[in-house]
């Protein structure tokens, strides 16, 4: 167990000039960028009906009443397809001692001298707390959605309920798309992290930069196979 502490299994260097390390397997990548263009579909329905001034974006579903019939279904597939990811990448996202010394350095980091912040495995905490922050903020829109598709659910809760249930689901989406323009903005501030969900690749340097606990691990294990 402890052999796999950082790193998934597919995860592995390869040797070619310069060097490079899979962080991604095929599947795990079609599995993200399927969860991401389900997400904006979702949010581009989901603020057409929030907000009057961005009716016309039901334009893109062919009129409010398509946008509000799929605007759940997206969701549903969405935390679906989240899932699958989620139980993928659980374990490398768990807090740990480091990540409580990274934080405590991060203006090192903004400064630019992250060679003082603590060696990471796979991922950094501002990614765990994008990944936990995901997560339950899609769990409050599920939940809170279900109660709201009056359309398949009209009897699930009273309509007091189903009040408060709007308006949880509203904050709840306003704060993912927060936590989404988190996301997008660090994998592009992070040179060399968008490959990583595109060709599945980072270089060698950018693993040893910015998550070297975890290539040391990748590394140790290629060098020494488990016996078959
Ligand atoms: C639409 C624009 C998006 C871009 C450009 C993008 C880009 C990326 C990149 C480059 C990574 C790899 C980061 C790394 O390995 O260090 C990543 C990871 C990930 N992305 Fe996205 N992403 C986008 C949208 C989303 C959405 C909408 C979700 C889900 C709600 C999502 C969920 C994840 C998760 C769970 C990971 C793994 C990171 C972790 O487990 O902490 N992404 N993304």
């Amino acid at each position: 167990m402890a052999d796999r502490e950082y790193s998934e299994s597919s995860d592995r260097i390869i040797a070619t000039e310069p060097v490079e390390v899979r962080r991604y397997a095929a599947h795990t990548r079609i599995n993200h960028w399927f969860t991401a263009i389900l997400i904006i579909l979702l949010i581009l329905s989901g603020f057409a009906l929030f907000w009057p001034r961005l009716f016309f974006l039901t334009g893109i579903f062919g009129g409010g009443q398509n946008a509000r019939f799929l605007h759940p279904i997206f969701g549903v597939v969405a935390c679906l397809s989240f899932l699958l990811l989620f139980l993928q990448l659980w374990k490398l996202n768990l807090m740990r001692r480091e990540d409580v010394v990274w934080a405590s350095k991060i203006t090192d980091l903004l400064a630019g001298h992250e060679e003082r912040l603590p060696e990471l495995g796979k991922y950094n905490l501002g990614q765990k707390l994008v990944f936990w922050g995901m997560f339950w903020l899609l769990l409050t829109m599920v939940a809170s959605g279900l109660m709201i598709w009056q359309q398949f659910f009209p009897d699930l809760v009273s309509i007091p309920v189903r009040r408060w249930a709007l308006l949880v689901h509203s904050i709840a989406a306003v704060l993912s798309v927060l936590v989404i323009i988190v996301h997008v903005y660090a994998a592009i501030w992070t040179r060399g992290t968008i490959s990583a969900m595109t060709s599945g690749n980072v270089t060698g340097g950018w693993a040893w930069r910015h998550h070297r606990k975890w290539l040391r691990e990748v590394a140790r294990r290629q060098d020494s196979p488990p016996a078959e």
